[in-house]
């Protein structure tokens, strides 16, 4: 007899983008003539940009002849080329000396954050923020260390760490103590970013208590206050406390072409039961080679193209697009009477709802009335819930649109609220 792991049958039904595409497909099928438009998934909506796509041809015509083909990546972590850019230009170039052999080039970083636990013991306590990327908590309960989802929508076992409105959308040092953090700047799904002094913080706290921060640095290209840190390694000490995970989806529009990075420095430790310091570097080495057999030549070399002076710039166009995207949400929904945070150092921005409207009833009116599609941010975890995330992956003329009709259809449903107050007095 063949038996399940039975902690996939904790997980709630299903994954929320699936739920979402359910809802939506529904709405579309009864109604074809509708356009909707769709700012729910964060997906990129801009092609490659050109030095990446030349790159990539040449990679591809390098396989076709036999002196310049490629088999497997014989590293097994990342063709040299692409390590040694990313150490010059992500981290040499702010001033973090990270060494090529501390990265790993993976196919994305939803793997990498959901397999990371593979070299963790089964006794660590797992801190997440609450609303984040559902990745982190999925994956935990996968891995055995939950109970079930209690009515609240925690899972027993995990420490969850609000983030709401009263503490900035930042996550306080909480009660009990973790000893792994997820933590992710610029946060999916609030759009908020950490400053120096709080990641400084949260680094000191975990060197005080033998933990390890796992950051998701996924949205770091959109950064554009200089004074934020764009790696944890900018804080002093967090090599010896953090893995970093970054991505080229969001930042290079690499989510169908997959390709992502883990940053392990040699000088992170873990314990074993008795108390006796190991490096996690070569643990994360052994599962990575074993597990996996490296991302395609191709892609590596397009990667690399980012960091060409021709690809930074075509890149950094690209991410302005979507923050010009976020700038003209924030202020039309701003305009129209909502309360709005993030979009400035992140490409989402984080609404919330009116006259305490839930957020899957929220999706439901846009969907149904506007034929607009964002993400509930109760879908995030349960302190997303009367909030609603709008993704600025978009096209420019759908935000447009998109916006005018959540004024329009805002803007009555304030007036029949005002008529009602009006008859009602
Ligand atoms: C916070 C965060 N981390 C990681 C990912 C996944 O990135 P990748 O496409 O590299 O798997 C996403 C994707 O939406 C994300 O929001």
């Amino acid at each position: 007899m063949a038996f399940i792991n039975e902690h996939y049958l904790k997980l709630k039904a299903g994954y929320l983008f699936p739920e979402i595409g359910r809802r939506v497909e529904e709405y579309a099928t009864a109604h074809p003539d509708k356009k909707i438009i769709r700012m729910g998934i964060g997906d990129v909506t801009q092609p490659l940009v050109p030095e990446v796509i030349k790159a990539f041809h040449e990679g591809v015509d390098e396989m076709s002849k036999a002196e310049t083909f490629k088999g497997y990546d014989n590293s097994g972590i990342g063709y040299a080329f692409l390590r040694e850019a990313i150490a010059k230009n992500d981290y040499q170039a702010r001033g973090v000396d990270i060494s090529i052999d501390d990265i790993f080039v993976s196919d994305g970083s939803k793997c990498d954050t959901g397999n990371i636990q593979d070299i963790f013991g089964f006794e660590n306590k797992i801190a997440i923020c609450d609303p984040v990327y559902p990745v982190y908590a999925d994956t935990t309960v996968m891995s055995g260390k939950t109970g079930i989802c209690l009515d609240n929508g925690y899972f027993e076992g995990i420490i969850y760490m609000p983030c709401t409105e009263q503490n900035g959308f930042i996550p306080d040092i909480p009660k009990q103590r973790p000893d792994l953090i997820f933590l992710c700047f610029p946060n999916n799904p609030t759009g908020t970013v950490a400053t120096k002094e709080v990641l400084t913080k949260w680094v000191k706290y975990a060197f005080e208590n033998k933990s390890i921060i796992l950051f998701d640095a996924a949205y770091e290209a959109f950064i554009t206050d200089s004074a934020i840190p764009h790696s944890i390694y900018e804080i002093e000490g967090a090599k010896q406390v953090a893995i970093e995970f970054r991505s080229f989806s969001k930042t290079a529009g690499f989510t169908g072409t997959r390709c992502a990075y883990t940053v392990i420095p040699q000088e992170l430790v873990a314990y074993d039961k008795k108390g006796t310091a190991h490096a996690v570097k070569p643990l994360w080495m052994r599962r990575h080679t074993t597990k996996f057999n490296g991302v395609s030549y191709p892609v590596q070399k397009a990667a690399a193209a980012i960091y060409t002076p021709q690809g930074k710039k075509e890149v950094k166009d690209v991410v302005n697009f979507y923050l010009e995207n976020a700038r003209i949400m924030i202020q039309s929904l701003t305009e129209t009477g909502f309360k709005v945070f993030g979009g400035v150092n992140a490409p989402y921005v984080w609404v919330k709802t009116k006259n305490g409207l839930k957020s899957w009833d929220f999706f439901d009116k846009l969907l149904l009335e506007a034929n607009v599609v964002g993400t509930p941010g109760a879908g995030f975890g349960p302190s997303g819930e009367g909030y609603f995330r709008f993704s600025a992956f978009a096209d420019r003329n759908n935000v447009l649109e998109a916006m005018e009709r959540i004024k329009k259809l805002e803007l009555l449903g304030d007036m029949e609220v005002a008529a009602n107050r009006l008859f009602k007095s």
